[in-house]
């Protein structure tokens, strides 16, 4: 097997703010994660990934970075740091942190310093003038803020306007400046001198914009000027050098809107080991059901991905997205698609990583009133909407903050996070829905999770060697991993009838259900 440690290894994402938290402030830390290792330990995953614990105003839970070199007081010190990367080395588990490269925090001393002219940061960030229309002035063009409304915002300081993509409070870095590369490199090298293992790479396609800050024709694509733009590549392949010298590995978080080509790219010419990439589409039916046309079309294209282009990190779910089951009404049925569809994931060639409370099934949360959203996103899109309604809807069932809820450890109050109210809501189903109910019964989600990822782990030389052919009937979906000495098969039961697997005989490695002939939502794992 090569020897490239992630292309066998299953990672667990850590969001820190909702994971847990050791210091009883209400909000999860860096002692919290540590309090938790041994936990992941026997979960069984290879390396972590946390996301951003920096020194932040939290505009965007810690997207915002105000001091690169300082670990927010929140999450703990940068002690805290060294130690969970020591408890989780002694354990053989990588630590990959969150690197946002994009953008800071408004309240970065880099910007105050850009802000104000001061040299050598006057460039450091993207200003340009505005457009003076009808004695108004306007943005220098129509780039839109993937959280809404213009990707501009004026500084009343400098007279002049800022890009930021994300939000008011998260100007882009202009990586045309010198001087701003080798400030980023120097954080690159800190962090590698702390023993980290790579980075995930937040918002990375959208370091090069446009230099002619031409508007947009196609208003539907008004995210292109700062997306894949050719000079990205040129970028990421400079930081790139400074990766290889530390042996860090790569997780690059592509904008969704990427086509193929532009995400090969990255693949070819190896600036990134892997990617995330492709929006998770919605795989449910308006029924509550599995759609399965969907879900064998995107398990092709990852396996296919990883296979031709380049290496795909094979997730349902992460702090972006909402829960994943909430939409299947029975709660066995839930539990079950769930563990089919991690299950049908897993085997793929690529690296698997469960996001946070997804090992147990958590769900979204019955948001009630406007109010209760906490998400910059959520904000910034009532801001902006002329259908109140409209988007509350649309974000009680999409809003990210579905997913932050706070990891339901056990039926004790706040589910045994914090002795203190968190920063956010705990699920009502807390009670029945925790890690420490979950590790006591060998059916449940969390010991198919756990079982999974050591299968996954087990049938590695074959994920690599194997050739893939997938099949999808009546509700039957799954692939066959063939090499020259055996095939494997996963099959899963998404019809409501049960079914025989046509071959004779087989060895079950792993199975939902104790039956050999499948059950709705049942997934088997064999060998023939
Ligand atoms: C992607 C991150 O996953 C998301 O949470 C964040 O809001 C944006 N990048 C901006 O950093």
């Amino acid at each position: 097997m090569e020897n490239i440690w992630w292309k066998n290894a299953v990672g667990y994402q850590i969001y820190i703010r909702s994971f847990f938290d050791g210091n009883n402030d209400g909000v999860g830390d860096l002692v919290g994660i540590i309090q938790k290792v041994d936990y992941l330990k026997d979960l069984g995953v290879d390396f972590i990934w946390i996301c951003p614990f920096y020194d932040s105003p939290m505009d965007d839970n810690g997207y915002d970075i105000r001091d690169y070199y300082k670990i927010d007081e929140m999450y703990g010190k940068m002690a805290d740091l060294k130690k969970l990367i020591k408890e989780a080395h002694n354990r053989n588990i990588k630590v990959i942190i969150d690197l946002v490269m994009n953008h800071t925090s408004d309240e970065n001393e880099w910007f105050i310093k850009s802000e104000n002219k001061e040299e050598p940061f006057s460039d450091f960030y993207v200003w340009h003038d505005g457009i003076i229309k009808d004695g108004k002035r306007l943005p220098p063009n129509n780039w839109q803020s993937f959280f809404s409304g213009s990707a501009w915002k004026f500084s009343e300081k400098r007279k002049q306007f800022y890009l930021k993509i994300f939000s008011n409070k998260m100007p882009d870095i202009n990586y045309e400046n010198e001087f701003a590369f080798s400030e980023m490199e120097k954080v690159v090298e800190f962090y590698a001198n702390l023993n980290v293992d790579g980075f995930r790479l937040d918002a990375i396609s959208h370091l090069a914009k446009d230099r002619t800050f031409a508007s947009v024709k196609n208003l539907k694509k008004t995210y292109i000027g700062f997306t894949n733009q050719p000079d990205n590549y040129k970028y990421l392949k400079r930081f790139k050098k400074t990766f290889l010298k530390h042996n860090l590995v790569t997780m690059g978080e592509l904008c969704g809107f990427s086509t193929p080509k532009q995400v090969k790219k990255y693949c070819d010419e190896e600036t990134l080991d892997m990617v995330f990439s492709f929006e998770q589409d919605d795989i449910f039916t308006d029924d509550f059901k599995i759609n399965t046309k969907k879900l064998i079309k995107i398990l092709e294209f990852k396996q296919k991905f990883s296979e031709k282009t380049g290496w795909a990190v094979l997730f349902w779910l992460n702090h972006d997205y909402p829960r994943l089951i909430s939409k299947v009404r029975n709660e066995a049925d839930a539990k079950n698609a769930q563990v089919c569809l991690a299950g049908l994931m897993y085997m793929l060639k690529g690296t698997p990583i469960i996001y946070n409370g997804e090992e147990i099934g958590m769900e979204n949360y019955a948001f009630k009133s406007p109010d209760e959203f906490k998400d910059v996103n959520a904000k910034m899109l009532f801001e902006n909407t002329d259908n109140f309604e409209k988007t509350f809807n649309h974000l009680k069932e999409k809003s990210r903050d579905n997913s932050r809820t706070i990891m339901q450890w056990n039926a004790t109050k706040f589910a045994g996070f914090s002795d203190t109210e968190p920063w956010i809501f705990v699920n009502d189903n807390y009670k029945t829905c925790n890690v420490a109910k979950q590790l006591k019964d060998e059916n449940s989600i969390l010991s198919n999770y756990k079982r999974l990822v050591s299968v996954r782990k087990c049938c590695g030389e074959q994920i690599l060697s194997g050739k893939y052919k997938f099949f999808s009937k009546n509700g039957i979906v799954g692939y066959r991993i063939k090499n020259t000495e055996k095939t494997i098969e996963v099959v899963a039961n998404l019809s409501q009838k049960d079914y025989v697997l046509p071959v004779k005989k087989f060895t079950v490695i792993y199975s939902n259900f104790d039956s050999k002939t499948l059950k709705p939502y049942q997934i088997m794992i064999c060998e023939h």
